[in-house]
């Protein structure tokens, strides 16, 4: 008996030792350091995106040095080389243009830092950086696109409101609903302009829409390359005395809490989901860069629609999921 219960003992405090031993490199691992040029504040979207990233990076002790480039891309220029002086052991980098990038990726790779493009492309050579880890832009606005089409029978005069200028959201969600466009020749954009994804730049481009289109009344519906534009679009339409949604039809993409209730509210007609929570699949990218492991050059996420009958339930789940994010995040 007592032989048993030494042996018992004995195993214990083997088990204990392996697990002391076996923990030890994970201990041992250096914390990850990965800098973030972010594109600023201009919508909702930006910011639970920006919530998401730093909510990841602190559930999994990774110090994420975050860089507001207030809508510059010199500034973000600025961050990632101040990134690389630092020795960083991994980028992310939301661009806000496409173009420009060439130089200061060739410099992170030259430092051997793996650089994670999130949400936005750039048209510089994919061997400048390790991953894009964001949605098909192209897909989204052929959604946005083949909605209006079913909704209008193919018989639609549309008013668009772009993003920022030379953006790849802005370039390909325009690309996208052009594409549908040219199998409907009764659906027609008879003005466009860029609200620069902003709330109050997508209402001031739809008063100047309404007012150039006799009060709206050759308005048949507002495609927005963004939520938070068409929120400001609904604004203006309400005060040009016409109904959202019914008067003049909305689409728009990002899901943001805000169009769910303007959706429940009778006032939106349907958005085209972009995934703000593009944290895990940066980082994970960077972990298995390190470790030595193959990465695909783009990491597509999905982007499902939603519609008024979902609305007030989602609306009340997403901002009971935002209150916590937030929370998380400015621990
Ligand atoms: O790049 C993604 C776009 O940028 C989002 O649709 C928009 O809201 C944001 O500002």
């Amino acid at each position: 008996m007592k032989f048993v219960k030494f042996g018992l003992l004995l195993c214990a405090a083997m088990l204990s030792m392996m697990a002391t031993v076996g923990s030890t490199p994970v201990q041992a691992q250096k914390a990850l350091i990965i800098g973030f040029s972010q594109i600023g504040s201009e919508s909702g979207w930006r910011s639970s995106e920006t919530a998401s990233i730093k909510a990841e990076a602190l559930k999994r002790g990774i110090t994420l040095k975050f860089d507001d480039a207030q809508q510059k891309q010199e500034n973000q220029i600025k961050a990632v080389r101040s990134f690389i002086a630092q020795g960083v052991d991994g980028i992310l980098l939301a661009p806000v243009v496409e173009t420009g990038w060439d130089a200061v990726l060739k410099e992170a790779l030259d430092a051997k830092i793996p650089v994670v493009l999130v949400d936005r492309g750039v048209s510089a050579d994919p061997s400048l950086y390790l991953t894009k880890v964001a949605s098909d832009f192209v897909h989204e606005g052929r959604l946005a696109g083949s909605w209006l089409a079913q909704r209008t029978n193919g018989i639609c005069n549309i008013v668009e409101i772009q993003g920022t200028v030379g953006s790849s959201a802005a370039i390909d969600r325009q690309k996208g609903f052009a594409d549908v466009l040219t199998l409907f020749p009764g659906m027609k954009i008879i003005r466009t302009q860029s609200g620069d994804f902003t709330r109050t730049g997508g209402k001031t481009v739809m008063e100047a829409f309404l007012k150039a289109e006799n009060g709206g009344k050759n308005i048949c519906a507002v495609w927005a390359h963004n939520d938070d534009m068409v929120l400001g679009a609904i604004q203006a339409i309400k005060d040009a005395g016409l109904k959202p949604s019914k008067d003049i039809l909305t689409i728009s993409v990002d899901s943001v809490p805000d169009i769910f209730k303007a959706m429940a509210d009778g006032e939106a007609n349907a958005t085209v989901e972009l995934s703000p929570d593009l944290g895990v699949p940066a980082f994970d990218a960077i972990i298995a860069s390190k470790a030595g492991k193959d990465v695909p050059k783009w990491i597509v996420s999905t982007s499902p629609m939603h519609f008024p009958d979902t609305a007030a339930a989602e609306y009340a789940r997403r901002t009971a999921g935002a209150a916590t994010a937030v929370a998380t995040a400015a621990k």
